[in-house]
């Protein structure tokens, strides 16, 4: 679906910003990612693989009776059911984002072209304050953290699979260095998530207008500001 003009007020037109597929698998990520991140700390908790521990209120998983240590075992049942329900939800919603991202040409639109000049350019400026922030356009910073979240999101896909079925997927845990060496990895992609999420909540909260757009798909663009 290509930008279409709606409505056009004075000085300004309404198009589509963000197509409805984009928007709804967008929003169902998002509830997947919370789900997977809150529940996966409580897994880690019950085994860390560093000296510290998630803080169990932001958690998910079964309530707790008070008969466990809720630092360890209480609430592990609970939130694995709620890590692979998450999953379920994460793979498909993910699967129907990408496909149509590559058959609609959303990705080659929106995503690309990008590189590290671009990228180097736009990060300066928005560190002097002076990167313009059109909608329905992605800076090359942004471009860049969709990709790379988007990569990530890959590489948390297949550790995951690896330490849920190391005996059966024996060769993708071996890849990836084996059972241990999978769990770092996933966490790891765990944490560049979670820091992409800081930056990318913190952006909107700079440039509110990109949150309506995000979930209407419509917004009034200026057309001098369309030509530029
Ligand atoms: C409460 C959480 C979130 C909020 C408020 C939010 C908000 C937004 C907004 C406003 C945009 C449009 C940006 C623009 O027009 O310049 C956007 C785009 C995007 N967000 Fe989020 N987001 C959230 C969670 C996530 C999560 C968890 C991910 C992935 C891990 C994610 C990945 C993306 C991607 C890839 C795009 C580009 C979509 C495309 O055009 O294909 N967001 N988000």
């Amino acid at each position: 679906m290509t930008e279409v003009t709606a409505v056009v007020p004075q000085g300004g037109s309404k198009i589509i910003i963000h197509p409805a597929t984009v928007r709804v698998t967008h929003w169902l990520n998002a509830l997947a990612m919370l789900v997977m991140i809150m529940s996966g700390w409580r897994i880690y908790n019950s085994e860390p693989i560093f000296p510290f521990r998630f803080p169990v209120e932001l958690t998910l998983g079964g309530s707790y009776d008070g008969s466990v240590d809720i630092h360890n075992e209480d609430g592990l049942a609970g939130a694995l059911q709620w890590h692979f329900a998450g999953m379920w939800l994460l793979a498909i919603n993910g699967l129907v984002y990408v496909s149509y991202g590559i058959v609609s040409g959303h990705f080659r639109r929106t995503l690309f072209p990008v590189g590290p000049a671009a990228f180097l350019r736009d990060a300066v400026a928005a560190l002097r304050l002076r990167l313009p922030h059109r909608l329905g356009t992605y800076n090359a910073v942004q471009k860049t953290l969709y990709l790379g979240v988007l990569a990530a999101g890959v590489i948390m896909v297949l550790s995951g699979l690896a330490i849920w079925k190391p005996g059966q997927l024996q060769e993708l845990a071996w890849l990836l260095g084996g059972f241990e060496a999978a769990r770092v990895i996933h966490f790891i992609g765990m944490a560049v998530i979670v820091l992409f999420l800081a930056v990318h909540i913190a952006l909107v909260i700079i440039v509110p207008k990109t949150l309506p757009a995000m979930i209407t798909g419509r917004s009034v663009i200026d057309q001098a500001a369309r030509r530029e």
